[in-house]
């Protein structure tokens, strides 16, 4: 029997990810070698202190918990290692009740919009953008109104674009920045502009700041709770994913005002049984030890970066180098202008390379391809080197 999929799967496209590794597939049968530069899914080892935490942890006869619900038994050094973090990191104090650990950010919108929207509710999200908040609305039984990142704003969002009556409804604003796909960064005003916005509309700002830690060239990322009286409306999603390589694990943090962490917090207990307890122990050792852990890696996105800009500005592109996030946002050659998935495909079909579309990002993310760093050098190489060659 076939049963019909419920009315919130029919309302959104394809998981942008999972058509591109049908993609892949399909040009994989046809004996295509497909060379991946698509998904921000770091190649670079988890950090051995990790890995050890790991290995002693999940053997370790002396806590009797250790294969139970994480839920149940959490690992209280896990909520204290994101308060230090926040503290040395941005100098922000937080509270128990400000904290919520997750299991990846990816997780974390989704619920975070099941528990502050109701059926019929707006909520603002960037294009482009990750496709993740509309996926939380949708499945809230709620809304997205869709606000560009232009170029010429150096694709800060446009709080004047927002019109009144959606500021009025709205119960969500997204913003991301170290910003992906874009790989804009913002300054303090931006994030005060948030708030100010949030307070001023009654709208929960949620500031994604998966790539906060991946900065190059001594920049460094702020956090929207920098801004003073930031916990009366925004929260802050942080993931252990990029920053610490560690994708697989899902660990993460939403941090800030104290009611909208409850409710995420609430539909966890509902929806899931927390994180194995070795995984809370490493997460806390990760977070304590970042300032070790981080440079080594950002080190290396910082070469492939040079390398990659380097090998499409000699080509005939002119980007500046992203100065924050593990990609590389590059017009699609004129050609194409206009069909980002048509230079894709193309591209996977002549050459294998698979990058990804900026069309998959939303409407206003035509125009444009997104490159990942997470590969190594060598495949990154080849795969440059088959982009320039086809354009
Ligand atoms: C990406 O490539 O955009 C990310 O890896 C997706 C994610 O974080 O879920």
């Amino acid at each position: 029997m076939d049963f019909e999929r419920s009315q919130r799967l029919q309302k959104l496209p394809p998981y942008l990810f999972a058509a591109l590794r049908q993609k892949m597939a399909a040009a994989r049968e046809r004996g295509i070698k497909v060379i991946r530069i698509d998904i921000g899914d770091p190649d670079t080892a988890t950090p051995d202190l990790i890995v050890q935490e790991m290995q002693k942890r999940i053997a370790d006869p002396g806590d009797p918990d250790r294969h139970r619900y994480g839920c149940d038994r959490p690992a209280a050094e896990f909520p204290e290692a994101i308060k230090s973090f926040y503290k040395r990191r941005w100098g922000v104090s937080l509270k128990d009740e400000q904290v919520s650990i997750t299991t990846g950010s990816k997780d974390a919108i989704v619920q975070f919009a099941l528990g502050v929207m109701n059926p019929g509710d707006v909520a603002i999200a960037p294009v482009p953008g990750y496709p993740t908040y509309n996926i939380g609305h949708v499945f809230a039984g709620g809304f997205t109104h869709q606000v560009p990142l232009k170029p010429e704003n150096g694709f800060l969002l446009d709080f004047d674009a927002i019109p009144a009556e959606v500021a009025r409804l709205a119960k969500i604003l997204w913003i991301s920045y170290p910003n992906n796909p874009t790989t804009a960064i913002a300054p303090m005003e931006f994030f005060s502009r948030a708030v100010e916005f949030g307070r001023k509309h009654n709208v929960i700002i949620a500031h994604d700041a998966a790539y906060s830690e991946n900065t190059y060239d001594g920049y460094v990322s702020p956090s929207i709770l920098q801004v003073p009286g930031a916990e009366d409306v925004a929260v802050e999603f942080f993931s252990l994913s990029k920053a610490f390589s560690m994708t697989g694990w899902r660990a993460g943090s939403v941090v800030g005002n104290a009611s909208a962490v409850s409710a995420l917090k609430t539909v966890k207990d509902n929806v899931d049984n927390g994180q194995l307890r070795a995984i809370q122990f490493c997460a806390a050792a990760a977070l304590n030890n970042a300032e070790t852990l981080v440079p080594p890696i950002n080190a290396i996105y910082q070469r492939r970066r040079d390398m990659a800009v380097g090998a499409l500005n000699a080509a005939g592109w002119r980007l500046a180098k992203p100065k924050a996030t593990i990609y590389i946002w590059a017009p699609v050659p004129e050609r194409y202008k206009g069909d980002s998935g048509a230079f894709a495909t193309d591209l996977l079909e002549t050459t294998g390379v698979m990058v990804t579309p900026g069309r998959g990002y939303g409407q206003w993310g035509e125009g444009f391809f997104r490159i990942s760093l997470t590969y190594p050098d060598a495949v990154l190489k080849e795969a440059l080197d088959r982009i320039v060659a086809m354009t």
